[in-house]
């Protein structure tokens, strides 16, 4: 028999961060051979009984699915896969001290001399809060005014401010537009500060990019920042957003299922209790609403379109709700390889470059697909940066400046070809 989702939960009386602490102490992250459908079927199964948390599904060409198991559920989870005869190995052994090795944050004090001598408080050597990520966009906006400007294009469920920085092209009269976000799902940490990185190369080393010049640029690099403090305050594998925080474990959309392209189809879930919830409707969620009518709003400048996660190392393109791929997917192969070439040349990482159905799996409601189907972006991407799952989406903070480089190549490899087609 299976563990039900309320034996797994801890006793009344704790807040939010010592229930996380429980969830995560003697947690485990494996990786199962599942190489039958029938293996597959039962980390499935576990799956929506919220016994284990998939990292990740299987791709193409491989057969491990990364899985984290609470304490709690160890033994009753190995001894499910041993029934099956699927082989697994202990990726992370304990959880909870993986999470206090990633980031040896800095201290207020640490911070504040940093803003002192900067003007920001910004690193690429930790993970940081929202509000210092808000706020170097800030410190930019107000070092180069005549480049670079922050608007708040929305508001989060709980009123966080949604910024956008738009760093201009010199070049006279109307330009291509380049959309790319970051922080769509919070547990991602790499991708707000790979994101930051980019904006950090586009505005601060400026000079080194001719492209720069014919693009403006329009950039979100936290687009769910609720869920993204409450994986610093509360539950470090946080996933979705906060819409309706007071239901615990089954609060939350999937902001990548929540657009509007094909919304609800297969890879996304009904079940506000699933970490694939799609949400109540299409675009229910001000996160993503506030994308579609910011990114509408530019109308048919927009050539590119990028939005960072983690963790694999994919350069995925359309579409992700079904095997099946746009017209024009043969250009978008082709950019795309010549971008895993240069992140491999700058970072040192591989990439993998394909279809996002065909690759990982069917998952509908994708920012990917609607900017593909909606808008029609060109050149629309979701890369899956660092790493291949030794430290899943516990990467520590030392691999920001090298997974930054791998960031910016593909932006800048994208950005050359927008450059020069117009
Ligand atoms: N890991 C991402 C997710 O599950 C991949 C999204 C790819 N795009 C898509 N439309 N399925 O959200
Ligand atoms: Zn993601």
């Amino acid at each position: 028999q299976h563990l039900r989702p309320e034996e797994l939960k801890v006793g009344g009386g704790q807040n939010a961060a010592q229930e996380a602490q429980l969830q995560y102490k003697g947690a485990q992250v494996l990786r199962v051979e599942a190489v039958t459908e029938f293996q597959k079927d039962v980390i499935k199964k576990m799956q929506d009984e919220q016994v284990l948390d998939t990292w990740l599904n299987p791709a193409a060409g491989r057969t491990h699915v990364d899985i984290m198991v609470p304490a709690t559920a160890l033994d009753q989870v190995k001894a499910e896969l041993q029934n099956v005869s699927a082989t697994f190995r202990v990726m992370i052994a304990d959880v909870e001290a993986a999470i206090k090795d990633e980031n040896p944050a800095l201290s207020e004090s640490e911070l504040e001399e940093l803003e002192g001598r900067k003007g920001h408080r910004m690193t690429f050597q930790n993970y940081h809060r929202v509000s210092d990520i808000h706020g170097y966009l800030d410190y930019l906006a107000q070092t180069f005014p005549d480049l670079v400007s922050v608007q708040t294009i929305g508001s989060s469920i709980e009123g966080r401010p949604l910024k956008m920085i738009k760093i201009t092209g010199a070049k006279a009269g109307p330009k291509p537009a380049f959309y790319i976000d970051g922080g769509i799902h919070a547990r991602e940490w790499i991708s707000p500060a790979s994101v930051s990185y980019i904006i950090q190369e586009l505005v601060e080393n400026r000079e080194k990019y001719a492209f720069a010049d014919s693009i403006d640029f329009y950039i979100v690099p936290v687009v769910n920042p609720d869920g993204y403090e409450y994986t610093h305050n509360g539950m470090r594998l946080w996933r979705k957003n906060r819409k309706d925080a007071q239901k615990g474990r089954c609060a939350g959309t999937d902001l990548n299922r929540n657009f509007g392209y094909k919304w609800g189809g297969a890879g996304s879930s009904r079940d506000p209790c699933q970490e694939i919830y799609a949400g109540s409707g299409p675009f229910s969620e001000p996160e993503t609403q506030a994308i579609r009518n910011f990114v509408s709003s530019l109308g048919t400048r927009v050539r590119g379109y990028v939005t960072f996660h983690s963790y694999g190392q994919y350069i995925l393109y359309p579409w992700g709700y079904d095997k099946k791929v746009p017209p024009d997917y043969t250009d978008l192969d082709r950019i795309g390889k010549m971008a895993a070439k240069k992140m491999r040349e700058v970072g040192g990482a591989s990439y993998t470059v394909g279809n996002s159905a065909s690759l990982l799996y069917a998952a509908s409601g994708g920012a990917d697909d609607w900017a593909k189907g909606g808008p029609r972006v060109k050149y629309t991407y979701t890369i899956e940066l660092r790493d291949r799952g030794r430290f899943g989406f516990l990467l520590p903070a030392n691999y920001i400046v090298p997974t930054g480089k791998e960031a910016f190549a593909a932006i800048q490899t994208i950005s050359e070809e927008i450059a020069a087609t117009g």
